[in-house]
């Protein structure tokens, strides 16, 4: 059983039985990714062929939807792409590298799948003998939609007067060919530093780190990092700079010295005039007799 689609010399079996070579090929799609309505996501997919080195001319790759092959949601002639995918979806890894990433843009609240990586041999009119038929199948992945993106995550040690200060800003996301923005509220003198790395397969972080020297007109600062993500949706985190002084604590030292020494001298002079009472007294009394 198969369907068959012409085009120009070449014939491309699609096969809807699915005796899959699973010795001969692998294929490995992350099971679940998350994706941020209105943005978009990069689903890692990588397949190889142990045997030998395919030509790229020769390869297909496409992506259904899983209730039906022909539900295409990626194919070389967009053409052949359900109406509601058209244009939104993009093959990102070379097949050649044995690489089927797939970006989906323009991510819809019902796009959630499960989508199915498949990968096509064309045969040749001559070469009847081919037995890369195969499909991935049961290499499938599921959306979860995220509404609206989590909130970025600050992270930071108590800041001091005086003393450089950096407070670093985390957004995680799943669409790293259009990672989020990190813009902080401060305008003073700042240095920022940014990074992007995958954390684990499909799953990104961006980080911005915000250096600068505080002083005490810093504190009490509200200090707001806003991620802003592809399509245009935004989260943000606070924290407000509470900031250790590192003047000198003569301000407090010196009165509390100052009390303490008039404590002290008043102290001994009462004693001192206690004492001369009680003797005057006691000769007082002695004069008296
Ligand atoms: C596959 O391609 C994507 C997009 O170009 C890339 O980010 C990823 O690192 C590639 N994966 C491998 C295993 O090379």
């Amino acid at each position: 059983m198969g369907t068959l689609i012409m085009k120009k010399n070449i014939t491309y079996l699609i096969i809807l039985s699915t005796p899959v070579c699973s010795e001969e090929w692998k294929a490995s799609v992350l099971k679940n990714i998350e994706a941020l309505v209105g943005s978009c996501v990069v689903v890692p997919c990588s397949f190889s062929h142990p045997k030998e080195s395919l030509p790229t001319s020769r390869m297909r790759g496409l992506w259904h939807h899983s209730r039906d092959m022909k539900h295409l949601i990626y194919y070389e002639d967009s053409t052949m792409v359900m109406e509601n995918f058209r244009g939104r979806t993009r093959l990102l890894g070379e097949l050649g590298k044995g690489n089927c990433s797939l970006e989906i843009k323009e991510i819809k609240d019902h796009d959630n799948g499960p989508f199915c990586f498949r990968i096509e041999l064309a045969r040749t009119g001559t070469d009847t003998g081919t037995k890369d038929k195969f499909s991935f199948k049961e290499d499938c992945v599921t959306l979860q939609m995220l509404t609206n993106p989590k909130d970025p995550e600050l992270t930071y040690k108590d800041p001091v007067e005086g003393h450089p200060f950096s407070i670093t800003c985390f957004a995680t996301h799943t669409c790293p060919t259009f990672r989020p923005k990190l813009k902080w509220n401060t305008g003073t003198e700042v240095q920022i530093t940014e990074r992007h790395r995958e954390l684990h397969p499909g799953f990104w972080e961006m980080s911005s780190v915000l250096s600068f020297v505080p002083t005490v007109n810093d504190d009490h600062k509200e200090v707001t990092c806003t991620a802003q993500f592809n399509g245009e949706k935004m989260s943000t985190a606070k924290m407000t700079l509470y900031v250790k002084r590192m003047e000198n604590y003569n301000h407090i030292i010196i009165p509390v010295a100052v009390a303490i020494g008039l404590v002290a001298i008043f102290g001994g002079l009462c004693f001192l005039m206690m004492k001369k009472y009680s003797m005057f007294n006691r000769l007082s009394r002695l004069s008296r007799r």
